[in-house]
Parts: C-alpha cells; sequence; structure tokens
C-alpha cells in the first residue's frame, strides 16, 4: 500500500474542485448559505469538503471506496490487522469496545483512574467494573498506571471477566508495563483493551514508549487530535489478532455512531496519517529535542520539579512519554491550578491541565524552541515574582479519597429513579451519578456506590479548595443525586 496516498482527502478534494451543483445537505451549499462571521473565521475550504455521503465519497457506516481504503492505509501505519475512523474520539470507540468486548451481566477489569467514557461504556454494554488500583506517584500525588501484580490478582479472582482495560498513557504521559501485563491477560485467555488516547505518536519514533498494539493490546483506541495532528474530535480504533470480534466492534460503532459523519474530521485522520506514516519520524525527533531542552531548562528552576527518569519504579511508572512534561509547582506554595491561572493571565500561557500540585504541558508536533523558550521564561517568572516557599491551600490529595463500596449494580443505578439531595446530607444513600475531582478525574463516587461520610467530607473539602468536578448535574455540588428508594 502506498502510504503516499490519502484517497479520502484526494477525494474531496476532486469533488470541491470540480465546481459542484450543490443541491444536498449539509445545507450551507459549500459556505453560500454559511453565517458570514463563520466563513470569515473558518474560510471557504472548510465548507467546500463539508459535504455528504456522495457518490464516490464513500459511506463511514459501510465504508467500500475510498473511506475504506483510508482504514486500510491507517491499519498498515499503525501495524493493525483492522481500523476504524471515529468522529466521536476516543470516547466512542471505548464504549464500542467494551460493548464488543463482553455482554450485559459480565465484568471488565479496568483502573479505578478510567476516563469517564469507559464508564459509560460499563453502562451501555451492563458491565460491572472491577477496579484496580493506580499507583500514585509520591510529590507529585498523580496516578500512574496500574502495578502488574494488581491486575494478576484481579484476574484471578474473577476468572469470569471478559477483559482488561489499561491506560497507555495516562493523562500525565506515564506507561505501566504493557509487556508484562498483555503476557498476564493473554495467559488468562481475554483480550487487553487500551484507552491510548493520549499515544497515538508512540509508533512513529523508538525513543517514545511503544504503543499498546505492538505490546500486545487486542484493541487499542486514539484520540489523533491530541498527539497525531488532526481535528478535534477524530479518532482511529485499532485492532490485532482474534480475540476481539470485529463485527461485533463494527456493530458496535454503528450503533452508538452519528449517520452524517463528518468529511472534515474524517479527511483531517487521513492526512493525519499520509503525514505521521511518512514524517512521524522527524517530526518526533524535532518534539523530542524541543521538549527535552524545555525539561533541562526547567529542571534548573529553582522551586519547581519536573517529573522524570527518576521518578520511574520499573512496574506502574515503567516508563514515560518524553513530550508530556509535569512540572510540580507546589513547593512553589502554588496549586497547579493557581499557577495555570497566573501563567494564563499574565503571559497568555495555556496550560493543558493543572491539579492541586503540577501543571501538566502537551507540547505538541510542530512545537518550536521559541515557544519552549518563552514558557520557560513564563514559569521562572512564576517562581520569582509568586513563589512563596509554603505548602499550597490545596484540596485533599488523591491518596485519600475514600474507599467505595457498590451497593447496587452500576448500569442499574444509572436507570433507576434518583432525586436530588443536599451534599452535607447524602451520607447513607446510594449514588445515582458519577463524582469526580477534575483534573485528574478520578470517580470519587459512581452510581450504584454507597455515598459515605467520608466521601462527603472529601468532596467538600475539594469543593472548599476551588476544585472543579465531573459528573454531577449539579456542577457545584451543592447537591448531589442519590437513588430513589
Ligand atoms: C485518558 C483519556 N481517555 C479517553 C479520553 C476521551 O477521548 P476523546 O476526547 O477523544 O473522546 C480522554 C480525553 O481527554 C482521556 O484523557
Amino acid at each position: 500500500m502506498d502510504q503516499n496516498r490519502a484517497p479520502l482527502l484526494e477525494a474531496l478534494v476532486k469533488y470541491a474542485g470540480s465546481s459542484p451543483l450543490r443541491f444536498h445537505v449539509p445545507g450551507h451549499g459549500g459556505g453560500r448559505g454559511a453565517p458570514e462571521d463563520l466563513l470569515g473565521v473558518a474560510g471557504p475550504g472548510v465548507f467546500d469538503i463539508d459535504v455528504t455521503e456522495l457518490p464516490g465519497l464513500d459511506d463511514l457506516n459501510s465504508p467500500a471506496g475510498v473511506i475504506a481504503r483510508a482504514q486500510e492505509l491507517a491499519a498498515q501505519a499503525f501495524g493493525a490487522d483492522r481500523s476504524f475512523f471515529l468522529v466521536n474520539g476516543t470516547t466512542q470507540g471505548l464504549q464500542a469496545l467494551i460493548m464488543a468486548a463482553g455482554r450485559p451481566g459480565g465484568k471488565l477489569i479496568l483502573p479505578r483512574n478510567s476516563h469517564r467514557s469507559v464508564v459509560g461504556g460499563l453502562v451501555l454494554a451492563g458491565l460491572d467494573p472491577v477496579f484496580t488500583a493506580p499507583a500514585v506517584v509520591r510529590d507529585f500525588n498523580f496516578a500512574a498506571g496500574v502495578p502488574a501484580g494488581e491486575i494478576q490478582r484481579a484476574v484471578r479472582d474473577h476468572p469470569d471477566a471478559c477483559a482488561v482495560l489499561c491506560a497507555h498513557p495516562t493523562y500525565y504521559g506515564t506507561v505501566g508495563d504493557i509487556q508484562k501485563i498483555s503476557g498476564i491477560v493473554r495467559a488468562a485467555g481475554i483480550p487487553l483493551l487500551a484507552d491510548e488516547a493520549h499515544g497515538c505518536h508512540l509508533y512513529f519514533h523508538r525513543s517514545y514508549p511503544a504503543g499498546a498494539l505492538r505490546a500486545g493490546a487486542d484493541g487499542t483506541v486514539q484520540s489523533v487530535h491530541k498527539t497525531g495532528g488532526s481535528l478535534t474530535q477524530s479518532s482511529l480504533l485499532h485492532l490485532k489478532g482474534r480475540r476481539l470480534d470485529e463485527d461485533r466492534v463494527s456493530a458496535a460503532l454503528k450503533l452508538i455512531q452519528t449517520s452524517s459523519p463528518s468529511y472534515i474530521l474524517m479527511a483531517s485522520l487521513d492526512a493525519a496519517r499520509r503525514r505521521l506514516a511518512l514524517h512521524g519520524s522527524d517530526l518526533l525527533q524535532a518534539l523530542l529535542e524541543a521538549s527535552s531542552e524545555l525539561r533541562a531548562e526547567l529542571d534548573r528552576v529553582e522551586g519547581v520539579e519536573v517529573f522524570g527518569p527518576g521518578r520511574l519504579d520499573g512496574d506502574a511508572v515503567f516508563d514515560y512519554d518524553p513530550s508530556r512534561v509535569v512540572v510540580r509547582v507546589s513547593a512553589l506554595g502554588l496549586t497547579g491550578r493557581q499557577a495555570a491561572g497566573w501563567l494564563m493571565s499574565q503571559h497568555g500561557i495555556y496550560v493543558e491541565m493543572a491539579d492541586n500540585d503540577n501543571i501538566v504541558l502537551a507540547p505538541g508536533l510542530g512545537v518550536t524552541r521559541e515557544e519552549c523558550r518563552r514558557l520557560v521564561r513564563g514559569i521562572k517568572d512564576l517562581a520569582d515574582r509568586e513563589g512563596k516557599g509554603s505548602a499550597p491551600a490545596a484540596g485533599p490529595g488523591l491518596g485519600e479519597i475514600p474507599p467505595a463500596r457498590a451497593a447496587m449494580r452500576l448500569r442499574e443505578a444509572w436507570f433507576a429513579p434518583s432525586r436530588p439531595v443536599e451534599i452535607a446530607g447524602a451520607a447513607g444513600t446510594v449514588c445515582a451519578e458519577w463524582v469526580a475531582v477534575y483534573p485528574p478525574g478520578i470517580p470519587v463516587i459512581l452510581p450504584g456506590e454507597e455515598v459515605t461520610a467520608e466521601m462527603v467530607n472529601y468532596l467538600t473539602r475539594a469543593r472548599e479548595a476551588g476544585a472543579k468536578f465531573q459528573g454531577p448535574a449539579d456542577p457545584g455540588l451543592d447537591w448531589i443525586r442519590v437513588i430513589d428508594s
């Protein structure tokens, strides 16, 4: 196959260049019916290729032409047996994988800090979670991968589990010992699913940790929009081997995916794949050099610490993506959130994410050394002007999340009648919603779990420290929805 080709993008360019008389949806008619201000900012080219399933442009729900060929090229570039284009992010792909891996009443082994899309997948599939505990990196206080021994135990204690899921890499860029984990999962005869939302670039340069598929995963989903250069919402799902039924994955995708997939997003996947296949190694080399310089410069700033090789443990923190830079600022007497706010207001620097202790930087493909130097100047300025040296008024740490106990099945609880109660008086009820402190988004409680006094205390302290919540209907968490029993 010829990785120089981008069949879908080429077909769209050909269509747009043929001066088509557009009597089809989308109704903006290639721009003539679009709001002028949007047309001005987005440019006419975007509207030219925003089309529907026209002759010659194939159909994502039943691909047989240019989309099928573009997906085959993606499979070859990533070393997969079969690849699928996704237009609703990795969220959609993880949910489809989970729906294909098991049947209602089955069990999925997964990290407690799984992304919320995974919780959604469990609800859709009717699977019960078997949670494993991620390791927490000392001082930085962020959750990394799950120790291999913990997965071994889960597989042994739950021989009826239908699959194991791991995040590779995590949002913080760390990877666990996935080779070892895949050996354990393979020995148990079940598939290993990878949430590779932050890892599509790992396949194109040897100095980065190996991609999940190469390390033995059976199915993986990647937000190409996060690290591969495609547009937001565009992702890839890859399968390798026979442990997952590709027809079931395909059927699950069709069930939950729009019938009007964006050709702009799909073309961006085709173009990003072509560029990664042809130039990924050079682009990632440049990114490696820029981020290595960034790390070295930040290491010299007094009062901040950059997560690096000294923190690896040979297990749950086995390796890390050099292009994801976690900077601990708490020794300056600031929370990561405060530091991020200051960098934005004083220097126009927008970080990827911030938590109690850290800011997380995601320099992407094409980042320049000058941009990195500007960032370093901003962080030096932060340390000089804002560093207080005393402990920040941070919220409760990850290690303090109280243990959870399921009183009802997740799916049952999600569908059960519920009512709002004031958070202060919620202890003793059963939760009907999902509540995580974000970032990093580890659920403190899930639907069907008992609300304990410790949980109420944890969530209240997090709220007082200015944390944001993901999941609850009331984002301020004055109220929480509980099962109406
Ligand atoms: C670890 C992880 N998994 C899955 C997702 C979902 O990806 P997407 O936004 O492409 O749906 C995210 C998004 O932030 C994520 O961080």
